[in-house]
């Protein structure tokens, strides 16, 4: 069975062909952040159409590198939501007609589940079950993930996103957008202890998260006239050490051994080398895809729509809608 995905959710153009036999055979991105950089964050409007520009041409690439024809391609799974409703407009629309012209039954995936599974992708993969943590530029959500389809949310972000926390105290540092990488790179030149941030709200029991008030902490500081480099190693400082202790909380209360570092927060270098050390001292495992399967991509989206469709589970007929807003509980 051989499975071509589409993901358009938010800047990223991606198509990918995954085979239930050989794996992944195309992984196809586009990145729009030249497109949305001046604006200093994402344009949906934009956003919407550079994907029906980009979606033939990375189809024709992605065929090229699985090195097939659509005549081999069995189905299409695109991201459904949650997103930029303009932008999943596009993929759900591009997937459902080639779906028309070709036969193939459509798998809406949701995006967040593809996340999650994404390190299903690489070798070793985790077994099931594991404490998912999903950080990105929209998401920190620690997820339960039982089996295929079973996920619990354990906690959340009430505000801001890991990844946004980042990217609004590089954009304070003059550090460009998106600047998360960058801050990260200054912040190797600091010294991490040099101010005392705070780690919000690991003071009362729950599993969820608050950024914002990092974020102000670090506009003061800057104000102040600290260096650069010590505010961003600071930040970060406070932000893995935040995560640490929730997570630690989380394998606590499940009994889980194992844990899935996912989105485009899971690229940060310190986070992953502390989680690894905090694993291995409880003798269980911590698990990193491959940036490029953590950031958004479509080969999560292709699995999915492969796994789903192993499950009889497709969409009932032609017609589409997006879930711009579509809760992960809503799988189980
Ligand atoms: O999953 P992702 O590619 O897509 C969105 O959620 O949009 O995540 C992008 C986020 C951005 O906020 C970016 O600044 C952040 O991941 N990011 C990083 C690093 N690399 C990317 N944050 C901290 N350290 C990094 N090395
Ligand atoms: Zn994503």
């Amino acid at each position: 069975m051989r499975v071509l995905g589409i993901e358009t959710s938010c800047d990223e153009t991606a198509v990918a062909v995954y085979d239930t036999e050989r794996g992944l055979l195309a992984n196809q991105i586009h990145s729009q952040t030249a497109v949305h950089a001046r604006f200093g964050g994402v344009v949906p409007e934009l956003a919407a159409r550079d994907h029906v520009l980009k979606l033939p041409q990375l189809l024709r690439a992605a065929l090229a590198d699985a090195d097939c024809s659509l005549a081999e391609i069995d189905a299409v799974g695109y991201t459904q939501g949650p997103g930029l409703q303009g932008a999943l407009m596009t993929g759900a629309a591009f997937a459902k007609g080639l779906a028309a012209a070709r036969g193939w039954p459509t798998i809406g995936v949701h995006h967040l589940e593809g996340h999650i599974l994404a390190p299903l992708l690489d070798r070793p993969s985790p077994e099931f079950p594991f404490l998912a943590l999903l950080v990105s530029g929209g998401h920190t959500q620690l997820i339960a993930v039982q089996g295929l389809g079973e996920y619990a949310l354990l906690g959340e972000s009430i505000d801001d996103a890991v990844g946004e926390a980042f990217d609004k105290s590089a954009k304070l540092m003059g550090l460009g957008y998106p600047g998360g990488a960058a801050l990260s790179d200054l912040a190797q030149q600091g010294r991490g202890d040099a101010i005392a941030f705070p780690r919000p709200m690991t003071d009362r029991p729950g599993l969820d998260f608050s950024f914002s008030g990092l974020k102000t902490a670090v506009s003061l500081a800057i104000a102040q006239g600290q260096p650069h480099a010590d505010v961003a190693a600071s930040f970060e400082q406070a932000v893995i050490d935040t995560l640490v202790v929730k997570i630690t909380r989380a394998l606590n209360q499940t009994g889980f051994t194992r844990l899935v570092l996912a989105g485009g927060v899971a690229a940060n270098r310190p986070l992953r080398a502390r989680l690894a050390a905090l694993m291995a001292a409880r003798g269980g495992a911590a698990f990193y895809p491959p940036t490029a399967l953590c950031t958004d991509n479509a080969a999560m989206i292709a699995l999915v729509a492969a796994l789903r469709l192993a499950n009889q589970d497709r969409d009932a007929d032609t017609t589409f809608s997006v879930r711009p807003r579509w809760p992960l509980t809503e799988l189980s």
